[in-house]
Formats: structure tokens, sequence, C-alpha cells
């Protein structure tokens, strides 16, 4: 396994003159209200969840005396693997280890960008033992992985949008990781605040949407990071309290079209009237937990050729 290898230059690291500032978020906006929507194929690492359950509480979500079906979050994960595959991405799994019920949410086991892996460190003991897991086959798949220094629940809290870097921090991942991120990826990185504890990681309060567009719920956000986001995102898809409440806004979206909570209606119209398709799944059981379809899914992106 390489750790710490020093950051050579790669893709994306380019000092090409015209890279300006807002081609960091995908360039100049295209005309018109509903730009084209265009998809990207991806490659996703999922973990079935054999051994879900909610046996401990490290989020409000999460209430042990409430009785989960195994068979059934396992039926609803499979459809959402289903939906990926039917939309022409591709799926890798890991196998599920016992004793670790949410190493199902896949997007806290490392963060991938240009063929690296900065590996996941765990706040709560009762998930630690998924990071060196995870860790482990990101190198077998060929990735160059970089051991964790702070605490970073991987693209739970840390979200690529463009060439930016969305980092959360307030209750899980420690803002020292925000800048070891940087060292690791070369990328800038925006730190958010995280201010609700039902929003808990990054991921359940903002959506990436495409290169340069976001979805998120304001409410969720320290009043400095509410005007952060503004400035970035100035046509960013609000949410609304109803969407966030059934973690509507921890979708997964390809450019065009949109994987999100089947219970997020009025998040669905308001992506559908900017052009994107979207696609409601139930994970009902795996919300019991504190995930969503974006919690099941961790994106691996490799070194790309030509960027
Ligand atoms: N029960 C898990 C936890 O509290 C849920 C993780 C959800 N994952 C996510 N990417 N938001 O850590």
């Amino acid at each position: 396994m390489t750790l710490h290898a020093p950051l050579r230059p790669g893709p994306g690291d380019t000092t090409d003159p015209g890279r300006s500032l807002d081609r960091l978020l995908g360039g100049p906006v295209p005309s018109g209200p509903t730009p084209p929507r265009r998809q990207t194929r991806r490659r996703y690492l999922m973990c079935r969840p054999t051994y879900f359950t909610v046996e401990y509480s490290i989020n409000p979500w999460m209430d042990p005396t409430t009785p989960v079906d195994t068979a059934l979050a396992i039926r609803q994960w499979e459809t959402l693997r289903q939906t990926y595959l039917d939309l022409g991405h591709i799926v890798e799994e890991i196998e599920p280890l016992p004793g670790l019920p949410d190493m199902v949410f896949a997007a806290n086991g490392a963060t991938v960008i240009d063929g690296r892996a900065l590996a996941a460190r765990f706040r709560d003991p009762q998930r630690a033992e998924e990071a060196p897991a995870y860790a482990a086959w990101l190198d077998r798949a060929g990735f160059e992985v970089h051991e964790a220094r702070y605490v970073n629940e991987g693209e739970g809290d840390i979200l690529l949008v463009g060439d930016l870097l969305l980092a959360g921090t307030g209750f899980r991942t420690s803002h020292a990781a925000h800048a070891h991120l940087s060292e690791v990826f070369g990328r800038p990185v925006i730190t958010l605040q995280l201010v609700d504890p039902r929003f808990y990681h990054l991921d359940t309060a903002l959506c990436v949407l495409d290169d340069r567009t976001v979805a998120y719920l304001p409410e969720a956000f320290s009043p400095g990071s509410q005007a952060v986001l503004r400035r970035l995102f100035p046509d960013a898809v609000l949410a609304t309290a109803a969407d966030a409440a059934v973690l509507g806004l921890n979708a997964v979206s390809d450019g065009r079209h949109v994987v999100l909570p089947a219970q997020a209606t009025g998040l669905s119209a308001a992506l559908r009237d900017r052009g994107y398709d979207t696609i409601g799944v139930d994970l009902s059981e795996l919300r019991k937990a504190g995930g969503g379809p974006k919690c099941c899914t961790l994106v691996l992106r490799e070194r790309e050729a030509n960027k």
C-alpha cells in the first residue's frame, strides 16, 4: 500500500493559463433557463447490507429500539444497485463484514479522485474497522491509497464539484482534515460548517448535481457558510426542510439523472424543472440509520488520460 506518497503532478494539475477561476466550476454558465444535462458514466463502489442493523446510536436518526428489517434493507439496496446498472454505470462491490452494521454506507469509506484515495478515519469506534477494509479494497483495485491523519468520513463530508472540494465539518470530519485533503488531491478546499445534528454529514445537507450546480438546505449551515454557498452557487437548487427531513439531499447525480429518496417529492419536482431526470428509490430501512442513496455509494474516480 502506498502511504504518504508525495503529490505528483497529475491530470487536472495543469497550469494552463485558460484555467481560470470559473473553470474550477465547470466553465461559463450555458445560456437558457435549463441547459442540456449531460450524463457522465461512473464507477461506484457499494457494500451489500448483509449485516445491517441499528444497534448503536451515533446520529439522531438511529434508535436501537426501532426494529429493522434486514431482508427488506437488502431488497431496497438491490433496487438502488440495479438503478445504477440500468443507467449504464459500473457497480463494484466490497465484501460486507460481520459486526460492522454501518459498512453499507460506502460513501464514508474513502474519498477517491484521480486514481488517488484518501482513506477514512471514523469519529466513532463502532465504525473504525471499516476504514482499513475500504483502504485494502482500494489498494487491491490499484488506487494509490493515502493514510488519513485526521478524522474524515470520506465522501460523507467531502464532495467534488467541478475542480473544487466542498468539505463539511462540525460533527464528523475535523477541520484539520480539510488541509490534508488539499495536499492529497491538489485542489482548493472550501470548508462548510454544519450546524444541525440531523444533517451531520455534508451529503445529508448538500447534493452535487453536476460540475457547477448543487442543491442544499441553507439552514443546515452556519450563516457564514450559507453566504459562501450563495457566492459559489448563485443558481443552486434550494431544498426545503420537508425534502431534507426524508434525506432527499442524500442523492446521487450523474449530471443528468438524479437518484434520490422517493419520499423527496418536492425536491424531485424542483430538479425536474431544472432539466434533470429524477429517479426515486425507497431506502426506508437504511434511513433508520440516517442513510440514503448517496451514503450507499462511493464514486471511484480514475486518473483521467487527458484532462
Ligand atoms: N449510521 C451511519 C453514521 O452515523 C450513517 C452514515 C451515513 N452516511 C453518509 N454518507 N451520510 O455514521
